[in-house]
C-alpha cells in the first residue's frame, strides 16, 4: 500500500501543516504563503511532526485548485466527527495545482491507494475529472450516486476497505435540498433557479427528483440553460435567459440564487407572499438571501448547504466505519449547532 509520502509529491502544500490546532502534539510555526488570489498569507499555523504521523490512521481530505489548505473549514468540521464518534482519523487539505490538470488521475490514483483512505471531498475545478477518472477504475467496485451519474460529475469518493468498493456521490444539491427541508417541502412547489452552472445543475437535478410541480431556469447563456434542461429530460423545467423571468418570479414559492455575481433581478420586489429565497453563497456574499428577508419573505443561506452535504457525507463514513448511530446523531447535532451559529 502507498503511504502519504507519494501524495505530498502532487500538490503544493505541506501535509503536515493546520490552519488550527487540531491534535494534541502540534506545534505551532509561523507560516508564510500565498492565497488563491495571490494575497500573501502569514499566520500562525499548526505542525504535526512528519507524514508518519498519519500510518494507521483513517485519512480524508479535500482535493481543490483555489488552495483549500488556505480557506477550507473542512478539516475542522470532520477531524471534530472522527474525535467525538470515536474514529481514529485525520482530514487534510490537497491544493492541487490546477496547471498540472494532466496528472490529476495519477494523484487520484496515488491518493486512493493510500493506506487507511476514507472520504476525498473534490471541489472546483476538478469534480467532473474525478467523475471521469472513477469511470475508468476497472480493479474496484465502484458505485456512483444518481446524481453523479446523472450530471457526470463527483464531489465525494468514499472508499470501503472492507468491500474493497468505492461510492462517488454529488451532494451538492443534496445538501442544498437538505437545507430547503429544514424550512419546508419542495413537494408541488412552483421552483425559480438563477443560474445553469455545476451548483445550480446539481441543485436543479434533485428538484426535479423531489418532485416539484415546475422549475425555471434563468441563465446569462441560454444555451447553457438549455444544455441542462436536455439532462433533466423533465416537461416540468422551462428555460429562458435573464429577461423576461418577471412571471416566472411572481409565481415562485422558492426562488434560488446559485451564482457568485450579484446581479439585479428584475420584478424581485413582487415575489409572491412568504417565497423562500435561497442563497448558495454564504458570509458576506449572501446577499439574495437577504434581500429576501429585507423584503419580509424567508432567507436561507449557502452554508445550509455546505452543512447538508457534510451531513450527507459524514453520516455514509459512519455507516461505513460502523460507528454507532447515536453517538453520529449527537456528535452531528452538536457540530451543527456550533457551524450554523
Ligand atoms: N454552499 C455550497 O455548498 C456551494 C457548493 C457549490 C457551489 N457554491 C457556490 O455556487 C456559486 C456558483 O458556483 P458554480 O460552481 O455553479 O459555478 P459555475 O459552474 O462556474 O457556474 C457559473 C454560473 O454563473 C453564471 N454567471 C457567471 N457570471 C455571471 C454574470 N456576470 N452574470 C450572470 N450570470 C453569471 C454562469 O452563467 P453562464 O452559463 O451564462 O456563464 C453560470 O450559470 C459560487 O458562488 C459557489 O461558491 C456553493
Amino acid at each position: 500500500m502507498a503511504k502519504l509520502d507519494n501524495v505530498q509529491n502532487y500538490v503544493t502544500n505541506d501535509l503536515t501543516t493546520y490552519r488550527e490546532e487540531l491534535f494534541g502534539d502540534m506545534q505551532p510555526i509561523q507560516f508564510k504563503g500565498v492565497d488563491s488570489r495571490g494575497n500573501e498569507i502569514a499566520e500562525a499555523r499548526f505542525q504535526l511532526p512528519s507524514l508518519d504521523w498519519y500510518d494507521g490512521k483513517k485519512i480524508s481530505g479535500l482535493i481543490g485548485g483555489a488552495k483549500p489548505s488556505n480557506y477550507s473549514g473542512s478539516p475542522k468540521l470532520w477531524n471534530s466527527f472522527f474525535q467525538e464518534v470515536g474514529i481514529d482519523g485525520a482530514y487534510m487539505c490537497f491544493d492541487f495545482p490546477s496547471e498540472k490538470r494532466e496528472d490529476f488521475p495519477r494523484f487520484l490514483e496515488e491518493l486512493l491507494n493510500v493506506q487507511g483512505i476514507l472520504d476525498i471531498s473534490v471541489t472546483d475545478p476538478y469534480k467532473s475529472d474525478a467523475y471521469e477518472y472513477l469511470s475508468s477504475v476497472r480493479n474496484r467496485d465502484v458505485e456512483f450516486s444518481a446524481a453523479a451519474k446523472a450530471l457526470g460529475v463527483v464531489n465525494h469518493i468514499i472508499y470501503d476497505d472492507d468491500k474493497n468498493k468505492i461510492y462517488g456521490l454529488m451532494t451538492d444539491g443534496a445538501g442544498m435540498i437538505w437545507g430547503i427541508n429544514t424550512q419546508r417541502s419542495i413537494r408541488d412547489k412552483r421552483v425559480f433557479l438563477l443560474g445553469a452552472g455545476g451548483a445550480a445543475s446539481a441543485i436543479a437535478y434533485e428538484l426535479i427528483q423531489g418532485g416539484v410541480s415546475s422549475l425555471h431556469i434563468a441563465n446569462r447563456r441560454v444555451e447553457n440553460a438549455q444544455r441542462l434542461k436536455n439532462k433533466l429530460n423533465s416537461d416540468r423545467v422551462s428555460i429562458s435567459g435573464l429577461e423576461d423571468t418577471i412571471g416566472f418570479i411572481r409565481s415562485s414559492d422558492i426562488l434560488i440564487y446559485a451564482i457568485e455575481p450579484t446581479i439585479e433581478l428584475k420584478g424581485i420586489e413582487d415575489a409572491k407572499e412568504d417565497s423562500l429565497f435561497v442563497d448558495v453563497r454564504y458570509g458576506e456574499k449572501e446577499k439574495f438571501a437577504k434581500l429576501g428577508m429585507s423584503l419580509a419573505h424567508k432567507g436561507l443561506d449557502g452554508k445550509m448547504m455546505l452543512y447538508g452535504q457534510y451531513n450527507i457525507a459524514a453520516r455514509k463514513v459512519a455507516e461505513i466505519e460502523k460507528a454507532n448511530i447515536s453517538d453520529v446523531d449527537d456528535a452531528l447535532n452538536k457540530i451543527r449547532k456550533s457551524f450554523l451559529k
